[in-house]
This record gives C-alpha cells, structure tokens and sequence, in this order.
C-alpha cells in the first residue's frame, strides 16, 4: 500500500474502482476451471461445511460450492460485484475488518484478492481468527516471477507494467493504489507463522502451452497456496504485517 492511504482509503479507491469496472469481470465460471478445481482439491469434501469466500466478487466460485453442498458466506467490498453474488449469503466489507465471531468458519477461500488488499497482514490474521483450528484455507492468486503465456521470454511483471502504463489495468499507472503480485516462497513463509502444512502449487492454465510451462511450473501466472488453521494461536504481531519485498 502506498503511504499516503489509510487503510479506509485504500479500500474505498479498490471499492469505486471494482464498482466502475463491474461490467468487466465475468458472472461465472467453468466446472474445468484450474483455479476452482485447485481449491477444491485444497478443501476437500465441503458438503455441510461452512466456507467465507473472501472477495467473492460475483460469486461465480462460491456458486460451485454450493453446488457441492456447502454454505457459502460471499464478503466483498465492492456493492456493484456484490450485487450479482446470487445464491449465497452476501456481506459487504473488508477482508481486512471481518464482521465475524472467531473459528465461525471450516474454510476460507481467496481468489484473486490478495493482489488488491495492500498489505495482506491484517488479511491472513483475520482468516485465521474467523477459522476453526485445523480449518482450510485456499488463496489462489499471481505468481510475481511468471512468464508471460503469449511471450514467455517475457516476465509477466514488465507485459504488466507496460500494459498499466498503457491504461490497460485496473488501476492506473502512478495511483495510489497498485495490484501486487507474490514472490511464492514469501507468502509461503508468511502463512507459516499462522497456518499448519502450507502448500504451494503452480496451476497450469490452457492459455499457458508453451513447454516452458510444463517443464517450469515456477513460471506459470496462477498459484494456488494452501494451508491448514493451526490450534495455537499464539501471536507476536510485529513479525506478522506485510510481506517486504514482493513486486507487482
Ligand atoms: C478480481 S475480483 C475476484 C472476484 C472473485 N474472487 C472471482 O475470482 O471471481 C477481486 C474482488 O476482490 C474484492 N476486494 C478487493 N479488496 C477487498 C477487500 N479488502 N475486502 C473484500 N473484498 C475485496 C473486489 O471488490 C473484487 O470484487
């Protein structure tokens, strides 16, 4: 996050942006899709559990898991992506500030949010506190040291700062409020201060059919994080907010 926002602050341009932007981003998803089949591999059997899928945009991930069984609580910050989230219950708010009692939850799910969250501290920790100890967390997000999937001699980082510079992102070049991607290894080490048996897997993505991305996974876009609530809650806080170095 960039010093001269609030935290508030950082939430409202991510809220009117996302508001703005609705009409883009897609009301559903395929059974196929590598992202919900990750996270459904992650969970495991969801039949009677309860999942908060946070940032559930318009749902279309949560819809899946209801389909499975589960009751899905959506949370978003968003009134305008909210709106279109039919079929499960809806919160509007922040990942950051849940409105939730603590261990409500079985899982909880991430999917393309954490990029837009600023410092994903306060995120983790809230996660963990709505979760039940041994409860699943699932966070699927981008890989900072991806190769682009149309020019892989490309890093996915500059094909993005060009295309902000363009005009071409969600957020504007030189904003307030930046998109950030995660360096793996450090959002991995980040969960383990929290979380129990964390897990990273590189998804293939269709899109991606260069053979550098079957021989490398560490250079596909989309990753998936997965990790157990550990039973110990003990918390030295200092340690625990912002990730340091990652780009994006
Ligand atoms: C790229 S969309 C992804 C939506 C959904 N997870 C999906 O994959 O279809 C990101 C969503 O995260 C929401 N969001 C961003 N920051 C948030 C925060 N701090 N708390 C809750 N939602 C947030 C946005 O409003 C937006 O709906």
């Amino acid at each position: 996050m960039t010093p001269t926002l609030t935290a508030e602050g950082h939430d409202a341009e991510v809220a009117a942006r996302f508001d703005a932007a609705e009409g883009r981003f897609k009301a559903t998803v395929g059974a196929d899709d590598v992202r919900l089949r990750a996270v459904l591999r992650a969970l495991g059997p969801v039949r009677g559990s309860r999942v908060l899928d946070l940032g559930c945009g318009k749902g279309r991930f949560a819809a899946h898991l209801v389909a499975a069984g589960a009751c899905v609580v959506g949370l978003d910050l968003s009134p305008a992506m909210l709106e279109r989230a039919e079929g499960v219950d809806r919160v509007l708010g922040s990942a950051r500030r849940l409105p939730f009692a603590g261990s409500t939850f079985d899982a909880v799910i991430a999917i393309e949010v954490l990029e837009h969250v600023g410092d994903v501290g306060p995120v983790l920790l809230e996660a963990r506190r709505v979760l039940r100890a041994g409860g699943r967390l699932a966070i699927v997000d981008k890989n900072a040291l991806a190769l682009d999937a149309r020019r892989p001699w490309l890093p996915s980082l500059v094909v993005k700062a060009i295309d902000e510079r363009r005009g071409r992102w969600m957020y504007p070049s030189g904003g307030p409020v930046r998109e950030r991607w995660f360096v793996p290894g450090r959002l991995r080490d980040r969960l383990r201060l929290d979380f129990d048996e964390v897990r990273v897997e590189p998804l293939l993505r269709p899109e991606e059919r260069h053979p550098v991305f079957r021989l490398a996974p560490a250079a596909r876009l989309m990753t998936l994080w997965a990790a157990k609530a550990r039973t110990q809650t003990a918390r030295d806080g200092s340690a625990r907010s912002g990730l340091g170095g990652d780009r994006g």
